[in-house]
């Protein structure tokens, strides 16, 4: 696999591990063929998905990793190299398709894999893994009982309790446009002037960052991304394994509409000039066996129906999903961005 170009956006506060290597045409141009992958997803399991790919199918795989806002604006303008782009959210997989950039993916293996709502209506992008949006809470000082729905987040009860990251987050504006589809503009706006005014600190930080939070006493919840749970529990850093440790999940909504779910996903390029190996790689993506290695490696939830996910998330329990349709909450992502706007959330 050569990583090229690569500089995973500082700002992004996200692993940001720099890694550069310059595009080895040679094995750009042999007989086997190539893959060019525009990718926001930034993990170490990706490297030896993609590797093995290569051993598998001698398709060389070559990635260029950014933000996906970067790599939608490089593909827009001059990606004529993009055979198949990732992101790891929604939101921008619903925006590529609408700057033209996403071709409609026709495989039977593909489309027979992942469940329709996790799919665009044409198969513009389909979704590679899931992650719920949770609330991560302080075993110590809340009773679960007590924090079952997104809802109970405006009790004033959790007043300066509250940690989550900033709004020009997808993962909470895709959380938002959950919120919105189930309700409506306003009753989101008053949902989300609730959870301003319970916040513990301005919004700040990553995932990670809001569960130390809670584990150093200036926070009750945070609001998290599941697999962040696993990376924390299964750091070299003790003091991450405690602040994971610290923790309870509740996936909320149990009772009634289900947890937010999200995906990572991926979508074939309009120009790609390497499309029978873009679908390739994604039929490949949605294995059993990769399926599995995503859940067991980067602690996300199995797109495909009957793959199991890891023990350790087995772990965490059985819950509702809310059934939401996702291409929903990417077409709701504008309006999510003014809700925020309107309530006060930075
Ligand atoms: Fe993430």
């Amino acid at each position: 696999m050569a990583l090229f170009l690569s500089s995973c956006g500082s700002n992004t506060t996200e692993n940001s591990e720099e890694t550069t290597a310059p595009l080895n045409q040679e094995e750009a141009t042999n007989d086997v063929g190539i893959v060019t992958v525009y990718s926001h997803r930034h993990y170490d399991v990706d490297k030896k998905i993609f590797t093995d790919f290569e051993e598998k199918t001698g398709i060389k795989v070559m990635v260029k990793e950014d933000k996906a806002s970067k790599l939608i604006e490089l593909i827009a303008q001059k990606g004529d190299d993009a055979d198949v782009l990732i992101t790891v959210d929604v939101a921008r997989l619903e925006q590529a398709r609408e700057k033209g950039i996403l071709q409609p993916i026709e495989s039977e293996v593909i489309t027979g894999r992942v469940p329709d709502k996790f799919r665009g209506s044409e198969n513009h992008w389909i979704g590679l893994t899931k992650r719920y949006r949770v609330l991560a809470y302080s075993k110590e000082r809340v009773d679960p009982e007590e924090l079952t729905t997104y809802e109970d987040l405006t009790d004033e009860k959790w007043m300066g309790k509250i940690a989550v990251r900033s709004s020009d987050n997808t993962y909470n504006q895709s959380l938002m446009a959950s919120i919105i589809a189930n309700s409506n503009q306003d009753e989101a706006t008053k949902w989300a002037k609730g959870v301003v005014s319970n916040f513990c600190r301005s919004p700040k930080g990553n995932d990670r960052d809001q569960v130390k939070e809670v584990a150093a006493g200036r926070a009750d919840i945070a609001i998290i991304n599941t697999y962040y749970l696993g990376k924390l529990l299964n750091s070299e850093n003790q003091a991450e394994v405690d602040a994971g440790n610290a923790v309870g999940l509740v996936f909320p909504n149990y009772e009634d509409r289900g947890a937010h779910v999200n995906i990572s996903g991926a979508g074939v390029c309009t120009n790609a000039p390497n499309k029978e190996n873009a679908v390739k790689l994604i039929e490949y993506l949605l294995s059993d066996e990769v399926q599995a290695m995503y859940s067991a490696a980067n602690y996300e939830y199995p797109v495909v129906e009957g793959v199991e996910s890891s023990e350790l998330l087995q772990s965490w329990g059985t819950f509702k999903e809310d059934d939401l349709p996702l291409e929903e909450i990417g077409k709701l992502n504008s309006t999510a961005i003014a809700v925020f706007a309107a309530s006060g959330w930075e």
